[in-house]
């Protein structure tokens, strides 16, 4: 099995591109599916889930084909409606294919998703909106059997504005008989990216990355091709590492959904020069302590939470971390306590003293974005990191230690047992 080591201490500089968003390309993958034809998708991130998905596309029967970054789908031959547990276990974002097959074959079979490394996370909104539009909802061994002959557009007020269900709503909708409209909606810069691509499939939405999305049905989407936008959170994740360890510069993303990242990093004292696609970030002489709370879009990124803590950690003074999202997304604290961080965790809230030093140490990734803060903090620490099970971090980050190393970072894979 794969791991990572970093020998740490080491300055960074230079500059980096940023890849295409992952939480944009799985859901735009699943929009591909309403409709017959050649759908060609660039800037795609060459991510484990990326693969996840594309095996899943295949099964429902989509024809898929990915070179360089660029993914071709043809939706045409389409014939499966079915989504197996061996894929949706590794991937929740396969519940995503749970809106464009309802839509296309009035039937669809997906397995539950189940818990994550941080607790459960329930689909019900997801299932209770596709109800409010007329589909029938069974559970059957571990499945989620979806039938509607016709669905029906209605007002549905999200409870959470949840991404998925929001992205699966309209997935749905958008061939729906009259009008949705989504209330509390996600505004997630993803999120608008599914609602522009529907619209360029022929969909009809209005009010896309506002909280009142409007959708009036249409009786069928044609094939469309779209470049996607830059992963905010692989940025965000560069960022955090350029707080502590060096002027580092990210190309091709867009600041404008950093502001609420770039906000607080000035506020701890790091300087932020932005062009119109770039931002060049110089860290903080002293990190001055910070009480961040991680929330909604335009909010601060819960999957930007571990980053952060990685920088908090080496703050002169104490601070507070809270996740208004998850309550219980904080596997990484017992490991970047590893590091020698004095990190304590009450409900959804992480007290952090900061420390002085972190010395490197043998620590496990647990989810995607806790295992970048592990990495941050090996990059931080004296003397060599060990981090396993970076199967998580290939899930969404493109060859991380590659982009490290250009920076000048002493990080290497290693195949070991
Ligand atoms: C997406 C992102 C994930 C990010 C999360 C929050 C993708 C592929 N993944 O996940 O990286 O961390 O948004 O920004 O885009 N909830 C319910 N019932 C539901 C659905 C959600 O209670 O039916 C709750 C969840 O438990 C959580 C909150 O709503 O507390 C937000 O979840 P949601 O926005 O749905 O996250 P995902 O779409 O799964």
């Amino acid at each position: 099995m794969d791991k990572i080591f970093i020998d740490g201490g080491k300055q960074l500089a230079g500059s980096v591109d940023i890849s295409g968003a992952k939480n944009a390309v799985l859901p735009i993958m699943a929009s591909a599916l309403i409709a017959n034809g050649k759908s060609v998708i660039s800037r795609v991130p060459k991510l484990r889930d990326t693969y996840t998905m594309i095996r899943l596309m295949e099964i429902i029967g989509a024809k898929c084909s990915f070179k360089d970054d660029i993914l071709t789908v043809d939706g045409t031959s389409v014939n499966n409606p079915e989504a197996p547990y061996d894929l949706v276990k590794t991937m929740r974002a396969s519940f995503y294919v749970l809106g464009p097959l309802i839509a296309r074959f009035g039937y669809v079979k997906v397995s539950l998703p189940g818990g994550c490394a941080w607790g459960p996370r329930p689909v019900d909104l997801h299932l209770k909106a596709l109800e409010k539009l007329g589909a029938k909802i069974t559970l059957k061994s571990g499945y989620i059997i979806a039938k509607a002959d016709k669905l029906i557009g209605k007002t549905i007020d999200l409870d959470f504005p949840s991404v998925g269900a929001t992205g699966n709503i309209l997935m749905a909708a958008v061939t729906a008989e009259g009008t949705t409209i989504i209330n509390n909606a996600a505004r997630e810069p993803e999120i608008d990216q599914v609602c522009k691509y529907l619209i360029s499939m022929g969909a009809n939405i209005k009010g896309s990355g506002s909280s009142k999305i409007i959708i009036h049905g249409v009786e069928k989407l044609h094939s469309a091709n779209v470049e996607i936008i830059p992963d905010r959170i692989e940025a965000g994740t560069f960022l955090a590492a350029g707080a502590i360890l060096g002027k580092i510069t990210l190309n091709k993303l867009n600041p404008k959904h950093l502001v609420s990242v770039i906000n607080n990093l000035q506020e701890i004292g790091c300087e932020i020069e932005t062009t119109q696609d770039s931002i060049t970030i110089s860290p903080a002489d002293i990190i001055k302590p910070f009480d961040l709370k991680a929330e909604v879009y335009p909010g601060f990124p819960t999957d930007l939470q571990a980053q952060w803590m990685a920088i908090m950690i080496l703050a002169k003074g104490s601070s507070k971390v809270t996740d208004m999202v998850y309550y219980d997304r904080f596997s990484h604290i017992p490991e970047l306590n590893r590091f020698g961080a004095n990190i304590r965790l009450n409900k959804n809230t992480a007290y952090i003293d900061g420390v002085k030093i972190l010395k490197g140490a043998p620590v496990m990734s647990t989810d995607i974005r806790a295992s970048a803060s592990l990495i941050i903090a090996g990059l931080a620490a004296e003397g060599v990191t060990e981090v396993s099970r970076i199967y998580h971090i290939d899930r969404g980050y493109e060859k991380i230690e590659n982009k490290f190393k250009l920076l000048g970072a002493e990080i290497w894979r290693e195949n070991k047992l």
